[in-house]
């Protein structure tokens, strides 16, 4: 099974730092085995075709976009559409983070709409769900992120649902305010994930203060398959590590 080890770097990074970044990264990679390990990073628009030219040589890493209208084209001021994207150089489309569903207005609704027209470009919908800290305290995470998913996800069929990756990301644990999750918090809800959808989806991802020391043991809950981190991928050696720990997990599996 894939190992997917990816970085969204939200609002940062400027064309030479995203470059040098992306440079580094190549370097890195050139001549190394990953095995199973899948790594994949999620510039800001404005940087995602010069990361995408930077990583032409090392087609092994995915680039994506943080977001992508439902519609092709048309008056819709200040977005950008999944053939802008894919034009630009993005495989990947990061869909309803919860940022972007408290901040920018994403709904169930509209989360559904942007999958649906990033599977029908030939993209890879990475749908993120999770829960706020009260829906929590209240015990129900896992009510919560199977609805979210299963609306995002309403109609798909086989095929499409098999190129759909779905990371958890736990509100109460993202960012700056954010707590690192405990694995005995995220068993729950990850076997109810891999119930539901295990299988039939390119791939489960936990995301929310991964960091260099957490990182192996998120790896080894049942039902992960990868990582998806913000802060402590945003310097280079940081996503370095990780990808180093990924391959020591991917190798060590029996
Ligand atoms: P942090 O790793 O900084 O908590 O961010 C996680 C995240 O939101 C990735 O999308």
């Amino acid at each position: 099974m894939t190992v997917w080890i990816g970085t969204s770097w939200k609002m940062n990074k400027t064309l030479s730092e995203a470059t040098e970044w992306a440079g580094g990264l190549a370097e890195f990679l050139a001549g190394r085995q990953l095995g199973e390990v899948q790594p994949f990073v999620i510039p800001p628009a404005t940087a995602i075709a010069a990361v995408a030219q930077t990583l032409r040589e090392e087609p092994r890493v995915l680039v994506g976009a943080q977001n992508a209208h439902w519609e092709d084209a048309g008056a819709w001021t200040g977005e950008v559409s999944v053939p802008q994207v894919a034009d630009a150089g993005a495989r990947i489309v990061e869909i309803g983070h919860s940022e972007r569903r408290e901040h920018f207005g994403e709904t169930d609704e509209t989360v559904r709409a942007k999958v649906a027209a990033t599977l029908a470009h030939g993209l890879v919908p990475l749908l993120c769900i999770g829960e706020p800290a009260d829906v929590k305290d209240a015990g129900g995470s896992t009510a919560h992120v199977l609805e979210q998913a299963a609306r995002a996800l309403e109609g798909l069929e086989a095929e499409q649902l098999g190129r759909v990756l779905i990371a958890y990301e736990p509100i109460w644990a993202i960012g700056e305010h954010g707590r690192p999750a405990g694995v005995a918090e995220l068993e729950e809800p990850f076997a109810a994930l891999g119930g539901a959808y295990g299988h039939r989806v390119a791939g489960l991802l936990y995301g929310g203060s991964v960091n260099l020391d957490n990182a192996a043991q998120l790896l080894g809950i049942a039902h992960v398959d990868g990582l998806f981190v913000g802060r402590t991928a945003w310097r280079l050696e940081g996503y370095l590590r990780l990808l180093e720990i990924a391959v020591q997990h991917a190798t060590a599996r029996p």
